[in-house]
């Protein structure tokens, strides 16, 4: 899919990207200032943030949903106009369509972009037995437990074999033990996939245990970037264990201590 002349572009980079909202009262707002984040392909990036710091506004932003006020968003040298179609989409809601099985929802990108219903079906359904629902084929999605949908999001948006993936706080719902399973599950899937991943979430941990860099954004508003850490843990990584390591502890300890002031901010801003 990469042509010769783009093969070391980044998988997304945006350029001094500046989002500029219209409130109701016709006077404006700036979500996110001047942000510039480079992802190459095959990293995975988390992006962190307090909560309405401008995190789903940067992956909209990559995704081609919302274009920038100001500056350029750009996926393999290319700039995003619409929706960015390298990159499939996970939300922390799933997007599972509840008339539908498992396997038709799995099925269902694949054969909007054309492909034969067996075709799909039988690529849907090595997808299913990749995140262990091969049992659960012809269940619906109100049959499923909170971590089973997950899985079947994972394989919806695998399935169309994106070169990215924008995942915001796709795990957030979910309880400590099935998250970290989720976690695991997702880097086995990724490694060595050669897939750019940009991760949203509020949890410091997750973002260290899964990353290979942690970008961090101010408190709103006109939110920018404030630090960005390589996260050199070796990999494999085992995510039932990593939280533990020395490493680890010393990575979150200094990330934490440059996220707590924008947590900080943000919450005197809604005290105020
Ligand atoms: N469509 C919109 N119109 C107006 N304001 C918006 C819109 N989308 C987001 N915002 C505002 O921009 C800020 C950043 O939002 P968002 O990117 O969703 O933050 P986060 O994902 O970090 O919680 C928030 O203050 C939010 O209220
Ligand atoms: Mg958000």
């Amino acid at each position: 899919m990469t042509s010769p002349e783009t093969a070391h572009a980044p998988a997304i980079q945006l350029d001094g990207c500046t989002k500029e909202f219209v409130t109701p009262q016709g006077g404006s707002y700036f979500a996110v200032k001047g942000i510039d984040l480079t992802v190459m392909p095959g990293k995975f990036v988390s992006i962190v943030g307090p909560t309405g710091c401008g995190k789903s506004t940067v992956l909209n932003m990559a995704a081609g949903l919302m274009a920038p006020s100001e500056g350029e968003a750009l996926s393999f040298g290319a700039p995003v106009v619409g929706v960015n179609r390298r990159a499939s989409y996970m939300f922390q809601q799933d997007a599972l369509l509840p008339w539908k099985t498992v396997l038709d929802n799995v099925s269902l990108g694949l054969i909007m972009r054309g492909v034969g219903k067996k075709e799909a079906a039988a690529e849907a359904r090595r997808w299913l037995a990749k995140v262990g629902l091969s049992n659960f084929e012809d269940r619906y999605p109100h049959q499923l437990s909170g971590g089973m949908r997950k899985r079947t999001s994972i394989a919806q948006a695998w399935i169309v074999n994106p070169d990215i993936l924008l995942m915001d706080e796709p795990f957030s719902a979910l309880d400590v033990q099935t998250r970290q399973i989720m976690e695991n599950e997702l880097l086995d899937i990724w490694q060595e996939s050669g897939k750019a991943v940009i991760f949203i979430t509020h949890d410091l941990d997750e973002a260290i245990a899964l990353s290979d860099e942690v970008v961090l954004l101010s408190a709103g508003p006109a939110s920018q970037v404030v630090a960005r850490y390589d996260i050199t843990l070796p990999r494999p990584r085992n995510l039932l264990e990593i939280r533990d390591d020395p490493q680890f502890v010393e990575l979150h300890r200094e990330i934490w201590g440059r996220l707590r002031d924008e947590v900080a901010k943000t919450y005197a801003a809604k005290a105020a």
